[in-house]
């Protein structure tokens, strides 16, 4: 039993590390982390994976800045639906670039 457990308990272990040294997440995404994951894979039903939307910069940008609701945004994930995002505040545009590109770089 052992023999079969711990190679499976190693690669749980590991899994987190091995995507982190892909690239670290820029300093603003740990406002994000709390719900979307470390790197923005998604957090166990508390917000979706980050780096499979299908939203452009623009509407990116629109979504941290006003939460979840804004008019004209894409459908949401539907596993998600119950859920709502707060607007987020203190990333600036800066911020916003760099954490779009490390979603998508995922
Ligand atoms: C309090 C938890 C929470 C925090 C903090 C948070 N989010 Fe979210 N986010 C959610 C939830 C829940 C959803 C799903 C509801 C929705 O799509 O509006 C979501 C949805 C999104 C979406 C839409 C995904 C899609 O394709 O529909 C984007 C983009 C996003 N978040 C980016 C961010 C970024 C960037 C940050 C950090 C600046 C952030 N979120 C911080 C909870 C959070």
């Amino acid at each position: 039993m052992r023999l079969i457990v711990a190679p499976i308990l190693a690669s749980l272990i590991m899994s987190p590390v091995t995507a982190l040294s892909k690239t670290s997440p820029p300093k603003a995404f740990t406002k994000c982390a709390k719900c979307h994951g470390a790197v923005g894979h998604g957090g166990t039903r508390t917000a979706p994976d980050l780096a499979t939307t299908k939203m452009t910069f623009k509407q990116f940008k629109t979504q941290v800045r006003h939460g979840s609701g804004w008019k004209g945004r894409p459908p949401k994930n539907p596993r998600y639906r119950w859920k709502k995002m707060p607007a987020q505040i203190g990333v600036d545009d800066t911020d916003l670039e760099k954490i779009y590109s490390f979603i998508k770089s995922r």
